[in-house]
């Protein structure tokens, strides 16, 4: 019968069985070969861009040879270990030139990136950038090296996000916020790591690899500004920049022992900055600093609001930095919570707020026990239903013919499922999982523009919801759990939604940042082995593997304002900074 209807197709044609076979087999052959070819063609572009970024390291080390060999005797410790704030003082008097604190800090992140690589790009354009610093007038950040998340433009450089796709696609321009910080006498100086596809908590991708903890290299960075946190953790930059999402910025310099801020949305920029899912409006990104201490970060923070990013960006709001809120002492009332109710936090970060809440109490605040109201709803039906409200399409999209790193292959089998599979697995899963079932369901997306619009209503409402519970409380700030300590290789990639406790103020648009307060103990340890979490479920148990065998690393807290207070936040963090180095220090006497 068959035969019969492809004879008819080719009347000219002697058309037997052999003939149908012989078809049959050169159509797979030839699906193979152009798979295989295809395969062949991502292999070869990871290579050429492995060998670019080694030549980049060359480059470096070049650079570092021939100042060193001009200028021998140079001392790299003293200026290292220099904060900020004392670096510029220092670059403005003449008392370290430009050029000595540029190549020490090259050698000192190609140093790192050798131990737990989290650079991706060396911007030899840095160099000439020394030159034209002479005619410049002196900014805020004269002459002061800065490290840049890899899917934040600079000219000439492609934003991939570890994603073979976008290698050859360089960007026309710098993006407003490297502009904005050259015009203040920054140097960019190298581009560090992020998550492929950046809307995951690790750091890994197939084009540049893992990045690691720079305190344990048995742990992630945390992602997806896993390399900026690795970076500035490790010593290899005094400033850098990232964006965040979920907790992009603030799960990274948890686990690496370093401060972060995300602002509200629009605060600052992010005109130049990529995103695996353009146009998802649901949930709102930033780019934000992140800096060993508080001081650099809100240095940072002032340079960065001035004249120049108003005019070159103006949807961001021309609102220069507020001082007289950032230096008040006025006692504050602070709402906290040590659980969200999604997922239980891990011992450590519990005690890190609640001993956070006592120094800031003792030192004349009032404290007020705060619950956000509720948090499933937040989780599964604003953000993740929010970020995959297109039913993940966009983002799948973004993997076609790539090699899919090993930290997302668990998030994109989960993204990729027909909905109907979505669909009847979350009902499968209701009764013994209704955590996951959830989930499941949330990724299955919105389904159609009215139901976009609902969703996007509900979010107004939940805000409204939020900040009537917190006036009601007449709180100024929150102080809250920031997930910690770092995660076990392997875990980041399966725990995404792991992300509730910074995610929230995504969702919120409400600035919040974190601030290492203390280090994982062996008490900490030890209670561990009870945690079962609120869902006793997989997650759960993926949450209790992470976070184990962390004696000594850092745990940090998040502090939270409401829209635009970034001042206030800023001054709160400041003085969780300040109170708990006083506390330590009280302790080791
Ligand atoms: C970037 O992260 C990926 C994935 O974690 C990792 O494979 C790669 O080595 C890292 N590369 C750099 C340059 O940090
Ligand atoms: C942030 O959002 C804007 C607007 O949707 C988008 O153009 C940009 O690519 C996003 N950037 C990141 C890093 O997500």
């Amino acid at each position: 019968m068959a035969l019969e209807r492809v004879k008819g197709l080719f009347p000219e044609m002697e058309v037997d069985r052999y003939f149908v076979s012989a078809v049959l087999c050169g159509s797979v052959t030839a699906i193979l070969m152009s798979r295989w070819v295809s395969q062949r063609r991502v292999q070869k572009k990871l290579e050429e861009a492995k060998r670019r970024r080694e030549l980049g390291f060359q480059q470096m080390e070049k650079a570092v040879r021939q100042f060193k060999q001009q200028n021998p005797g140079i001392k790299a410790v003293p200026v290292l270990s220099l904060p900020l704030v004392e670096l510029t003082a220092k670059l403005k008097d003449g008392a370290l030139s430009p050029e000595s604190v540029l190549y020490i800090y090259i050698e000192k992140a190609l140093e790192v990136t050798q131990q737990i690589n989290c650079v991706t790009d060396f911007l030899p354009e840095c160099e000439e950038q020394l030159r034209e610093l002479k005619k410049q007038e002196k900014g805020l950040l004269y002459g002061v090296p800065v490290s840049i998340k890899e899917n934040i433009a600079c000219k000439g450089h492609p934003n991939t996000m570890g994603l073979v796709k976008y290698l050859d696609r360089l960007e026309p321009e710098d993006s407003v916020i490297v502009k904005v910080l050259k015009k203040q006498g920054a140097i960019p100086f190298v581009r560090t790591n992020t998550s492929q596809g950046i809307l995951n908590i690790d750091c890994g991708n197939t084009l540049f690899g893992q990045t690691l903890n720079p305190f344990n290299h048995k742990k992630t960075s945390g992602g997806s500004s896993g390399g900026e946190a690795a970076l500035v953790g490790g010593g290899g930059s005094v400033i850098g920049i990232g964006t965040d999402v979920a907790a992009s910025i603030r799960v990274p310099c948890g686990f690496c022992g370093i401060c972060g801020f995300k602002p509200t949305g629009y605060r600052l920029s992010v005109k130049g900055t990529t995103s695996p899912i353009d146009g998802m409006n649901s949930v709102t990104n930033v780019t934000g600093p992140v800096a060993r201490d508080m001081d650099s970060l809100v240095l940072c923070m002032k340079a960065l609001l001035c004249d120049e990013l108003f005019r070159l960006d103006p949807a961001v709001p021309p609102l220069p930095f507020n001082d007289e809120i950032y230096t008040s002492s006025r006692p504050l009332r602070i709402g906290y919570y040590d659980g969200d109710g999604y997922f239980q936090p891990s011992p450590s970060m519990r005690r890190a707020v609640q001993e956070t809440r006592k120094l800031l109490q003792e030192a004349g605040h009032t404290l007020i026990s705060f619950t956000p109201p509720r948090i499933d709803f937040l989780v599964d039906e604003l953000f993740t239903k929010g970020i995959s409200a297109d039913g993940c399409s966009t983002l799948v999209e973004k993997f076609d013919g790539e090699f899919v790193d090993a930290t997302w292959t668990n998030q994109l089998r989960c993204c990729k499922m027909p909905c109907l599979l979505k669909r009847l697995l979350s009902l499968i899963l209701m009764p013994v999982f209704p955590r996951i079932s959830r989930h499941l369901n949330s990724l299955i997306g919105v389904g159609s523009v009215k139901n976009l619009w609902k969703n996007n209503a509900d979010q107004m409402a939940y805000r409204d919801e939020f900040i009537a519970e917190w006036q009601k409380l007449k709180l100024d700030v929150v102080l809250c759990p920031a997930l910690g300590p770092a995660f076990n290789l392997g875990y980041a990639g399966k725990l995404f939604v792991a992300t509730t406790y910074t995610h929230l103020y995504n969702v919120l648009n409400f600035p919040a940042g974190v601030v290492p307060v203390t280090t994982v103990s062996e008490a900490d340890e030890k209670e561990l082995r009870h945690y079962k979490g609120h869902y006793g479920d997989l997650w759960d148990k993926r949450l209790k593997e992470a976070v184990q065998d962390a004696v000594g690393l850092p745990v940090a807290v998040q502090c939270v304002a409401l829209p635009w207070q970034e001042e206030l936040c800023l001054r709160f963090m400041k003085e969780v900074e300040t109170l708990s180095h006083e506390g330590r220090g009280r302790r080791k006497i």
